[in-house]
């Protein structure tokens, strides 16, 4: 067993740990939008509110979800705003493409259905608009439908369509992927297109932010570079960090796990160093945010061609708890690196990818990512806290630690501490100090016998999280043991 000690520090704050970085991306790919969170003709009849399955509102709302990107991805580049709205029998039938994916697409959840279900869940919505096929004008008459209160022929259409009033959506996303998917665009034709929307959207509301498509380096500079004379244009970076780790989903190899666990951990820095290219080629003159706005694992079995007799659709994956650990890694980071992070968004948030909730037909289950998310829900909000571990390093590893860990303050004074232990061999004997004036009310471990657990219709309660013990330590602070793969939540208040 290994003995752990961490001291967190109540006086050193790093900076809030917003909303927006518990973010969540639906796209209209495999099952995520069609099928998981939205019924289609051939979908289980099962209980929902307006199209929307019930059981995945719930479970949304209580993991939280405060922000959802949609809708896309790369399906956002073929995507017309207009064909999503007004009567359903009415909305034309697209082919709908994304990924390599090809297939009929009735529109029936368009811009106000998103919309209502983000209200419902109490995410703020994120819209991606079209550069591929679209047009400055198109994405400007999307600005003026959602967000106007003038009265003019689009808004008259909004009122006509069911909203009296402005959706007032802050966050929009020009283009996704534009270097790829998004019309292989080179940076500077990308940075001379994103120069005329952004000029045009901001002369339809000068109050949206503005999410430009970023890459690698060598993009973001000339990106930045060419905007350097209009910088009012762009508010957030954005760039994805996918892991796809060696092995695939189930395979049970130490060296896979750790590898993964290091790539996970390495998301941090690929944020910070966004942050430094931002810095240099900006300097004071602009604070733009790096938005993550697509993360997480994607592992080898996630793709187009899929085994029906497996899973339930394209780019699905069995998600288990090795993953939620390796996700927690990265909150850890978010926490670290919250004042120059902008937003982030896990991909995807039902069925596809590194999804907290899968459904098979009338079945739903919460993956232990979904419980990662909820466990790590009293942080949304607070104040990060530095933290300091002494812990010996993972094998394998020359950085990553067996143990590490994040702390907030929130508005009512509570501390909220979660601590990984990532070895897959050892249990962690820790002992957290810096608590002084401060009792434990609620201490939550998530793990199970095996790294691989994972959540099925079957057994959708597997990997659940459970009551832990922790004791007053005579020193001061508490004493805890953490199973090895295990990830843990403290939260304590004021005696
Ligand atoms: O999340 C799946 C896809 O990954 C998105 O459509 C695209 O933006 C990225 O390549």
């Amino acid at each position: 067993m290994e003995d752990v000690r961490i001291t967190i520090k109540p006086d050193v704050r790093i900076g809030t740990i917003s909303p927006r970085l518990y973010g969540h991306f639906a796209e209209h790919l495999g099952r995520c939008c069609y099928d998981g969170l939205f019924l289609k003709p051939t979908s289980a009849p099962v209980p929902n509110q307006k199209g929307f399955r019930t059981d995945v509102l719930e479970a949304l709302k209580n993991m939280p979800m405060p922000l959802l990107r949609w809708p896309g991805g790369c399906y956002a580049d073929h995507y017309h705003w207009r064909d999503g709205i007004g009567p359903k029998d009415q909305r034309p039938r697209r082919l709908g493409m994304s990924c390599g994916e090809v297939v009929e697409d009735d529109n029936s959840l368009g811009t106000h259905e998103f919309l209502w279900f983000c209200e419902q869940t109490g995410a703020e919505p994120y819209l991606a608009a079209n550069v591929g096929t679209g047009s400055p004008q198109e994405m400007c008459d999307w600005v003026e439908y959602c967000n106007s209160a003038l009265d003019t022929t689009l808004t008259r259409l909004r009122r006509a369509n069911g909203a009296e009033k402005p959706f007032g959506v802050k966050l929009w996303g020009v283009g996704n992927e534009n270097w790829g998917c998004g019309g292989n665009f080179d940076a500077r034709d990308y940075a001379l297109e994103y120069r005329r929307y952004a000029t045009m959207l901001r002369h339809v509301d000068p109050h949206i932010e503005l999410v430009a498509c970023g890459f690698d380096e060598p993009w973001n500079r000339t990106l930045l570079q060419t905007l350097r004379h209009h910088l009012d244009t762009i508010d957030h970076l954005s760039v994805h960090r996918y892991w796809h780790g060696e092995g695939g989903e189930l395979d049970p190899s130490e060296k896979v796990s750790y590898r993964l666990f290091t790539e996970a951990s390495l998301t941090e820095a690929f944020v910070q160093q966004t942050a430094d290219i931002i810095r240099v080629e900006l300097g004071e003159r602009r604070r733009v945010g790096v938005a993550l706005d697509e993360w997480g694992i994607w592992h080898p079995e996630a793709r187009l061609q899929f085994d029906p007799d497996k899973r339930g659709g394209p780019y699905e994956q069995v998600s288990t708890l090795r993953d939620a650990l390796a996700a927690a890694i990265v909150l850890e980071g978010f926490h670290r690196q919250c004042r120059v992070l902008s937003l982030a968004n896990l991909a995807q948030v039902v069925n596809v990818l590194h999804a907290p909730i899968q459904t098979r037909g009338a079945a739903m289950w919460r993956t232990p990512t979904y419980h990662v998310f909820q466990l790590h829900a009293p942080h949304i909000g607070a104040t990060a806290l530095e933290v300091e571990v002494h812990a010996s390093l993972l094998p394998v590893s020359e950085e990553l630690r067996c143990v590490t860990a994040t702390a907030s303050l929130d508005k009512e004074d509570n501390l909220t501490l979660t601590v990984l232990n990532l070895h897959l061999d050892q249990s962690a004997s820790v002992h957290f100090g810096g608590t002084e004036g401060r009792v434990l009310f609620d201490a939550q471990l998530l793990t199970a016998d095996n790294p691989l657990a994972h959540n099925s219709a079957e057994k959708p309660d597997a990997v659940v999280p459970q009551p832990i013990k922790a004791t007053e330590s005579t020193q001061g602070g508490y004493l805890v043991n953490l199973p090895k793969h295990s990830m843990a939540t403290f939260r304590l208040k004021r005696r």
